[in-house]
């Protein structure tokens, strides 16, 4: 079944309004629910899982500094919406199935409110995991202006809830960031992208077995997930009607395992200004986007001159990333239209800077302890390819307890085919570079002997990260300060699949 292209407008997603709001804190109650949505116009409404009865979410906005307090409730069906393995860690029988917590990512949070894994909560907190602390959840918000996105995070199940809706924007404004007179208000508009596959009848589609099926298991767990459908916010291959005139979008990859790379079929550039963890020192004028599952990219699009004008935003990455198929134009190579029929409303005195703000650069000198981490491809008893980080299951100890207050390089040895996207809790750092090693040989000698020179990050990376693309044949080295708190935290791979299948980790701020 192949939907129409730009047959929808783009939803503009709505922003959560608080229960209270005075000078010391403001609170939000959010509910998870199950409820029917038009993701097109052609498909019948799809039975899916949202926050405040819309998916994708509501956005969150907060001010630097603004105390926030969540009290997030699961009000979701005790049956799943869809096919779980329970096998795979965290989601074995004795658990209740549909468990849910959240994380903001990219958030710097107290440990208790960072939606620890196993701190899942089910209807009415009925049953909870055996990490779970409290029901209202507390953000200081102490960052800079960022996009940041709030998901579900719940041990074994991630992929499932997050592909069944649950995943909204989280944004951090500041008085620096209004300060550079940059397009807002309905000019700023962010974009969450995500792919799925539906069923003839409108009901979201996930596989229950991978390419290699596991006759012994009804349901298995998939290596990857590649929807053949793209939609963005909510919505399949949209269309948004501009004025000839500069926009913000602050895109944002919640695709379970699809990498994307984002480029407008006019040829224009797109200016990025900020990176996961906010603004960039410099704009950067770019061709094309590189989106790994959890990425973000601030960019500024001028539509100025083009009235009349329809754009497509395209995406050539293949899927999985690097080995996979490059993305057929006409369906998944397809992200969105633009189209510029809007009248200009009134003249547009919003810049983009030359200049945006300093960012400080954590120096390789400074870090007190190093550490070298391999990404690993082994095979389980059921003959399936699964993933580790460390060569570590989620339950063995924990090896990665960083002191309050120190910097640390890691080396993400990747020694698997694929390229991840390892994300770490708690802290934005900063890349320091890729290498080329050699594999075989790492295997053999557990020494790395590289075989090129040092690859500097690209320069859409060169500001705070949350979330980095592991190349497959690369080391690549990461420099981050740990704090302001203690306590435990997880670092894993974004690709859902994987996450869900071992390729997580606990880390203890000590
Ligand atoms: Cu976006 Cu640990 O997650």
């Amino acid at each position: 079944m192949v939907l129409s292209k730009f047959a929808d407008k783009l939803p503009i997603l709505p922003v959560l309004k608080p229960c209270r709001k005075d000078q010391s804190h403001t609170y939000y109650e959010v509910k998870m629910t199950e409820f029917k949505q038009s993701l097109h116009s052609e498909l019948n409404d799809t039975t899916v899982w949202g926050y405040e009865g819309s998916y994708p979410g509501p956005t969150i906005e907060v001010e630097s500094g603004e105390k926030v307090f969540v009290k997030w409730i699961n009000n979701l069906p005790e049956k799943h919406l869809l096919p779980i393995d329970y096998t795979v860690h965290g989601a074995h029988l004795d658990v209740p199935e549909v468990r849910t917590v959240v994380h903001v990512h990219g958030a710097s949070v107290e440990p208790e409110s960072d939606g620890y894994p196993e701190a899942w909560f089910t209807k009415g907190f009925k049953q909870v995991g055996p990490y779970y602390t409290k029901k209202v959840y507390r953000y200081d918000n102490y960052m800079r202006a960022c996009t940041l996105w709030y998901h579900d995070h719940a041990l074994g199940i991630t992929r499932l809830n997050v592909y069944a809706g649950l995943a909204g924007f989280y944004i951090i404004r500041d008085q620096h960031e209004r300060s550079l007179n940059l397009p807002c208000g309905k000019y700023e508009i962010p974009l969450i992208i995500q792919d799925k596959s539906f069923n003839k009848d409108g009901s979201l589609y996930y596989p229950k077995q991978p390419e290699k099926p596991v006759p012994e298991l009804e349901t298995s767990v998939v290596p990857e997930f590649i929807g053949d459908t793209i939609l963005v916010n909510g919505k399949v291959w949209p269309y948004l009607e501009v004025e000839p005139r500069k926009y913000r979008f602050r895109l944002l990859n919640a695709s379970n395992t699809r990498f994307y790379r984002l480029k407008l079929d006019s040829g224009q550039l797109l200016y990025q200004i900020g990176t996961d963890g906010g603004l960039m020192e410099y704009p950067i004028g770019v061709q094309e986007i590189m989106l790994a599952p959890a990425e973000r990219a601030d960019v500024i699009i001028d539509f100025t001159n083009l009235e009349g004008k329809n754009i497509i935003m395209t995406n050539d990455a293949p899927a999985p990333f690097p080995g996979g198929d490059p993305p057929d134009p006409d369906t998944v190579g397809t992200v969105m239209q633009f189209r510029v029929t809007l009248p200009l409303s009134s003249i547009d005195t919003s810049v983009i800077p030359s200049y945006l703000g300093p960012l400080p650069k954590l120096r390789e000198r400074s870090a007190s302890k190093i550490r070298y981490l391999t990404l690993d491809d082994i095979t389980d008893q059921y003959g399936r390819e699964f993933m580790l980080l460390d060569n570590k299951r989620w339950d063995d100890p924990i090896t990665e307890a960083p002191k309050l207050g120190s910097t640390e390089i890691w080396y993400l040895i990747n020694l698997t085919n694929d390229s991840h996207p390892i994300h770490i809790h708690l802290v934005d750092f900063q890349i320091l570079d890729r290498r080329p090693f050699d594999v075989e040989r790492f295997k053999k000698e557990r020494v790395i002997h590289y075989t090129g020179p040092s690859i500097p990050p690209e320069p859409q990376e060169r500001g705070w990260k949350d979330t980095v693309r592991a190349n497959p044949n690369q080391v690549t080295r990461m420099i981050m300060k740990f704090g302001p708190y203690k306590g435990l935290y997880v670092w894993h791979c974004h690709i859902l699949e994987h996450e869900d299948y071992e390729m997580m980790r606990p880390f203890v701020v000590i």
